[in-house]
């Protein structure tokens, strides 16, 4: 069964704003957006402030519904099935809301598993043990006011889990949580996923999605511009190489050779008073990497192989894939 699929969801919402003289402003959040996640899948949806991923996510969690499309979690339909769905699911959302600050983690937790009308007993069990898997056990009788935000999003994590959810949704899970925070957050979403979970995460982070994902949708004003692997994602970058070189020794007049190299779009060229260079080039790139050895092969030869000392070659990141595609800003302008 596919644990989470998204077939051509839309969704518009109108605001009306002013008061005498009324403004009917629509946004549309979402276009046309399909995606199927596998069982025990980690997939990331990457996209800035604004591109529509909590509005995503609300619509998977049955809270919005869509304004045409559907989705559909373990097999059921989102807008029918909704009680059904939500005991299924885990939901995180960033931020602050939803815990009880005067309250110890414990009693938070306790709270919420009363709630899920768990067994006291055997919920005891499970609250101890998940306070164990998001590192809180220590601290889980001292009130939720003197947590730090990734303690406190790690207790949001730990709520979510309760009723052992089969998929689960992370919401931006470390945002405004600090390096140190969103380090153990991450260990802990690899920890759910060898477990078998499916987990639907949006972040803004190139980063932390080529880290944790197996896949990734880019999402850029509502609609999916690029889905694959952070592999495949970083090969569609139309953007350049750089090939580092430092060699000593040679004639600077050897630029003008390499410039001529097939592939070749810049050279630059520094050099401090020992006589040794280094020189920065700049290849652009297709698809398979081959002409990229050629080139650098090449370059090494016309500089003279023995005099070469160290040779890095810089590929796109999945960052400049992502810059590339949202447009965010130029990379190859020099
Ligand atoms: N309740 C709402 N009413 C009107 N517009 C909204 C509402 N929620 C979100 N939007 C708009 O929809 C777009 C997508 O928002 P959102 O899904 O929150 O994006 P993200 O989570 O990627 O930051 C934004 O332009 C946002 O302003
Ligand atoms: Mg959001």
């Amino acid at each position: 069964m596919i644990p989470v699929r998204v077939e051509d969801i839309t969704r518009v919402y109108t605001s009306t704003t002013g008061f005498f003289k009324k403004d009917t402003r629509t946004v549309t959040a979402l276009k046309r957006v399909s995606i199927k996640v596998s069982e025990g899948e980690i997939f990331g949806l990457l996209g800035q402030n604004g591109a529509g991923k909590t509005t995503l996510v609300k619509i998977m969690a049955t809270l919005l519904k869509p304004t045409s499309g559907r989705a559909e979690i373990l097999g059921r339909d989102a807008g029918k099935d909704a009680a059904w769905i939500r005991r299924k699911i885990g939901i995180l959302f960033g931020g602050d809301r939803g815990l009880y600050w005067r309250l110890s983690g414990l009693d938070n937790m306790r709270y919420f598993a009363d709630l899920h009308r768990m067994d006291p007993v055997l919920a005891e069990t499970r609250i101890w043990k998940l306070l164990e898997l998001v590192g809180l056990t220590e601290v889980a009788r001292q009130k939720v006011q003197v947590y730090s935000r990734g303690m406190k999003q790690r207790l949001h994590l730990a709520r979510a889990l309760l009723h052992d959810p089969t998929v689960l949704f992370l919401d931006e899970p470390t945002i405004g949580v600090d390096p140190v925070g969103s380090k153990e957050i991450r260990r802990i979403v690899l920890e759910l996923a060898r477990e078998s979970k499916t987990i639907f995460l949006t972040t803004h982070n190139t980063a932390e999605a080529e880290e944790l994902c197996n896949r990734i949708a880019i999402l850029k004003e509502g609609e999916v511009i690029a889905m694959d692997t952070p592999a495949g994602l970083r090969k569609q970058v139309r953007g350049l190489t750089e090939i580092e070189i430092e060699a000593k020794g040679c004639e600077i007049s050897v630029a003008e050779a390499i410039r001529e190299v097939r592939g070749v779009e810049k050279v630059t060229i520094t050099s401090d008073e020992q006589s040794l260079m280094q020189f920065r080039i700049f290849f652009r790139g297709n698809d398979d990497g081959w002409g990229l050895y050629s080139c650098a092969d090449r370059i090494a030869h016309l500089i003279g192989i023995e005099r070469v000392g160290k040779m890095v070659i810089k590929n796109p990141s999945l960052e400049d894939a992502y810059i590339q595609m949202v447009g965010g800003r130029v990379i190859d302008d020099f």
